[in-house]
């Protein structure tokens, strides 16, 4: 049989694959909060312009809170047959109230109702997203805060480079984090206008109120243009890229995690909540959650590839291709979510191990620069000159197994008679951390004073 809801023109209903690859029930009844809402700010309008009778119009309007608690209950039967949530909801709002149903779609396509829904789905995700950065950044300020002045080696190259503070790193990602939260910010501002009513493609001929719709859906106006509106998906495209930036990021944190909590580095011990067992090696702590959002931007990055790819070539306005969207989108966000929540979980419980941080700090000749400046800066050395001096001398430690400040004064003069007993003191880590003071450096006083900036910025 054809078709309830579109089936004038058809003599046959559909083959059972067609039904198969066309529904998209399976997946967008994530939108039956979204769909109801936008339903019922639509039905409001059509009331307050004079299209339809305020007791029709009550009536669509209670009728749709019925069927959401019904969605909400659990005790709703989808259909594939009635495609996706929209024919969905508005064919047991038939059951529901009978003729009056029937009315709710004046004015409005299944077009505008999707883009104004899924508008709605994503900046919810967008505010989610930034709610999870934020208390992720709180977890990591925390972290900076115990461990402002602990030292730790910096890395480049995961070669060591010079010696940098615990809380430097953590207020690094804070940082990281805090652009991710206002991409986020951003595509949400953007994303905040109203497709509703835009109809089919072209607008409509009744006399409808956009203005009033897009207020009461919480956006900040109606979209300009009816065929962009029911044609692009640019809100879930920045939604994604901001995912995926955000998803490198987590990931390059729990990859150091998976590193500093192995034996080799004992930098951090993660708590038993967020680690895992072996099956046969009893003696092992796994962090497996770490791993996890290590590869979890795989997918991220991959619904962003995907949706884009999707919406590449399609001609204005409204494709079918662009129902592929959906999926994507709500993997990505679910992925990220949990993400963040596993990071931030790992973060508030994990124990930084500041011995085995000072005592990493240290080796690898972490001070050579220090050393290098100080020929500088007391003996008048070029830099170029003080660098190889400070070369030979690091090759000479290498040579004897010992580190800078194991050489001896006489051995270091036999490099350059310049040198003095002051040089041992730029040789230690805590006073390589508290000479680097230019702002955004390493010493603790500058590390403190982000902290600081940052406990007042986040809400
Ligand atoms: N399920 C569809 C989607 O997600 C709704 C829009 C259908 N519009 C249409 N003209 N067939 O894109």
């Amino acid at each position: 049989t054809a078709n309830a809801m579109w089936g004038g023109r058809f003599a046959a209903g559909p083959d059972a694959i067609m039904e198969a690859i066309n529904a998209s029930i399976g997946f967008d009844k994530r939108l039956a909060k979204q769909d109801i809402e936008g339903s019922r700010a639509h039905a409001a309008m059509l009331a307050a312009t004079g299209i339809l009778s305020d007791s029709d119009v009550a009536a669509i309007r209670e009728g749709l809170l019925t069927v959401l608690s019904e969605i909400e209950g659990g005790g709703f039967q989808f259909s594939t047959a009635l495609e996706d949530i929209h024919m969905n909801v508005e064919a047991r709002l038939k059951q529901v109230i009978g003729e009056p149903a029937g009315r709710l779609h004046t004015a409005r396509s299944r077009n505008d109702q999707v883009a104004t829904d899924f508008r709605l789905w994503v900046r919810d995700q967008a505010d989610a997203a930034i709610q999870g950065l934020e208390a992720l950044m709180r977890a990591l300020l925390r972290q900076a805060e115990q461990g402002a002045d602990w030292v730790m080696p910096g890395f480049t190259h995961l070669q060591t480079a010079q010696p940098v503070t615990w809380g430097h790193h953590m207020m690094a990602y804070v940082e990281m984090l805090a652009r991710d939260r206002s991409r986020f910010a951003d595509a949400r501002a953007r994303m905040n206008e109203s497709p509703l009513g835009a109809a089919a493609l072209a607008g409509t001929s009744f006399p409808i109120d956009r203005h009033m719709t897009a207020a009461a859906l919480g956006f900040d106006r109606p979209m300009a243009n009816s065929l962009d509106a029911v044609s692009d998906r640019d809100f879930a495209l920045e939604f994604l890229a901001a995912a995926s930036i955000c998803a490198m990021h987590l990931s390059r944190f729990a990859e150091e995690l998976v590193i500093w909590s192995s034996a080799q580095f004992r930098f951090v011990r993660l708590s038993d909540r967020f680690s895992t067992g072996s099956s046969i090696m009893p003696q092992k702590k796994n962090p497996d959650a770490a791993e996890l959002i290590r590869a979890k931007i795989g997918r991220i990055l991959g619904a962003n590839v995907a949706l884009l790819t999707v919406m590449k070539g399609l001609p204005l306005t409204y494709s079918k291709d662009m129902q592929e969207d959906k999926e994507q989108v709500f993997d990505a966000a679910d992925t990220l979510m949990l993400a963040l929540a596993a990071m931030e979980g790992m973060v508030r419980d994990m124990t930084a191990n500041r011995e085995a941080l000072e005592q990493a700090a240290g080796s690898g000749f972490s001070t050579a620069t220090d050393l290098a400046d100080w020929l500088v800066r007391v003996l008048g050395l070029p830099f170029r000159e003080a660098h190889h001096v400070t070369g030979t001398l690091v090759a000479m430690a290498e040579q004897a197994g010992v580190d800078l400040p194991e050489l001896s004064l006489a051995q270091m003069q036999s490099v350059h008679p310049g040198i003095t007993q002051d040089i041992f003191a730029v040789l230690g880590v805590h006073n390589s951390v508290a000479s680097r003071t230019s702002y955004g450096g390493t010493a603790p006083a500058q590390v403190r004073a982000q902290i600081a900036r940052w406990k007042e910025m986040l809400p």
